[in-house]
């Protein structure tokens, strides 16, 4: 059997392939996935390699994103062709396991759903999700201690008070919504 990449021999993969600034928010989201392992019993190792990895395919540009979709035949959502912030998730995963020989299948589902969210996520995909938007280099959100302090609380509540955020950030922002996205909000607003 094929031996899994090691954490460490990713990130200078990944040292390479992106810009400074993407390379350094993903370190960001690998430490960060990794307290929230510790807090909530993921297996920390996952959680770097799945931080680490999980925006590989933003080096690329929208075009040669598709096209990737085209050649392997991967589904493209509507809101993945006028939303180009969308598609570096499945394309990620995509080279996750292709060109960088993740195997896993937690670790590259994780990568998938790491932009939209949805319904019932596993630990791993919560702890991505919310890694990407609350390490310590992002800015975005005005309540960020809020969100912060919630999702070490409480996972499912910080799901469902960061997708409400995202919602809204998105309508302000005029972009176009993953339909995911809001099902993935109904479903933890739900359990709250
Ligand atoms: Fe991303
Ligand atoms: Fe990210």
């Amino acid at each position: 059997m094929k031996e899994e990449p090691q954490f460490r021999k990713l990130t200078q993969s990944m040292e390479k392939a992106l810009k400074p600034e993407r390379f350094e928010h993903s370190v960001g989201v690998a430490y960060t996935a990794a307290a929230l392992g510790m807090r909530y019993g993921a297996d920390v190792n996952r959680c770097l390699v799945a931080g680490i990895m999980h925006d590989c395919a933003k080096c690329l540009d929208h075009e040669e994103q598709l096209k990737i979709c085209r050649k392997h035949d991967l589904p493209v959502q509507p809101a993945e062709l006028s939303n180009k912030k969308l598609l570096h998730a499945s394309v990620g995963a995509y080279l996750a396991e292709h060109k960088y020989g993740i195997t896993d299948p937690e670790i590259l589902t994780a990568i998938r759903w790491h932009t939209t969210g949805k319904p019932d996520m596993t630990i791993l995909e919560k702890i991505i999700f919310l890694a990407d938007i609350i390490e310590p280099n992002r800015k975005h959100f005005t309540e960020m201690d809020l969100l912060r302090r919630t999702i070490f609380d409480d996972l499912d509540k910080g799901m469902a008070l960061t997708l409400e955020h995202l919602l809204i950030y998105l309508k302000k922002s005029g972009e176009e919504i993953d339909p995911t996205t809001e099902s993935a909000w109904r479903f933890y607003n739900d359990r709250k």
